[in-house]
């Protein structure tokens, strides 16, 4: 099994742990150059972020900083727009300054094209990501595409995936959430050199338990990740409670 799983009692012990994680290794790659990294959102990102950024031994102004995805046609100042929430949780907290947002305004391919250039320009670090209630990965929404190698694609959300945005209070009805997004693709993420996966809370237990212990398949598209050398699935005791208990230790 190359990938390894750390529970935790809750969301905040899971966040602070993960946060000691990322930081040890933006640490130990400033010690020699500068970090790139894949920057998550969502609402499972709350504890990490903030924890991550209220640390210390990190120097921001070297970290370039890429994210998963972004609504199209929602404007960046809406409050569930997640380039929004990337200021207000990430970049405004650490005062970093070269990231690369994905402009959901514009047009979308040309937004995949040019932000996708800049992100295949070197070796991605570090990628956070998280799960959805449909074992989406980003919005790579089941059935995912596994194949492409373009970085970034334009993609339609499923309604499962777009209830959830409404079920977390990012838009008040299904309407409302936009159904087209540009998404980093599958392939893109598993570039990435580590990943730091976080999944906390009940609504994740069942996605969890596909995505560890189901086949690979682009019907669950999280259960890719097992295929990468290096990552990490940060869970919690809600999120971890349909896994087989050999699967789940506890720190
Ligand atoms: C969201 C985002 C993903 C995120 C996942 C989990 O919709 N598209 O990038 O990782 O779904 O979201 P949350 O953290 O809100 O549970």
């Amino acid at each position: 099994m190359s990938w390894t799983l750390r529970c935790f009692d809750d969301g905040r012990t899971l966040g602070a742990a993960a946060a000691e994680h990322a930081r040890g290794i933006l640490r130990s790659i400033q010690e020699t150059r500068e970090a790139r990294i894949i920057a998550a959102t969502g609402s499972a990102q709350f504890c990490f972020l903030e924890a991550l950024t209220s640390g210390s031994g990190v120097d921001w102004t070297r970290v370039e900083m890429f994210h998963l995805d972004e609504y199209i046609g929602l404007s960046a100042d809406h409050p569930a727009s997640f380039r929004r929430f990337l200021q207000e949780h990430l970049i405004r907290p650490t005062g970093m300054t070269r990231v690369h947002l994905l402009d959901g305004d514009a047009d979308p391919e040309d937004v995949c094209s040019r932000v996708g250039r800049e992100l295949q320009s070197a070796p991605i670090d570090l990628a956070f990501v998280g799960i959805g209630e449909n074992g989406h990965l980003a919005f790579n929404d089941p059935p995912a595409d596994f194949l492409t190698e373009r970085p970034y694609i334009v993609v339609t959300l499923d309604d499962v995936c777009r209830r959830q945005q409404v079920g977390e209070g990012w838009f008040d009805t299904l309407d409302d959430v936009p159904r087209r997004a540009i998404s980093m693709s599958v392939r893109q993420i598993l570039e990435a050199r580590e990943i730091i996966c976080i999944v906390p809370e009940a609504r994740k237990a069942q996605a969890l338990r596909a995505s560890l212990t189901s086949p690979v398949s682009p019907a669950i598209p999280a259960s890719i990740l097992r295929t990468h050398p290096r990552v990490t699935f940060y869970v919690d005791r809600e999120s971890s409670a349909l896994l087989p208990p050999e699967l789940v230790g506890g720190e």
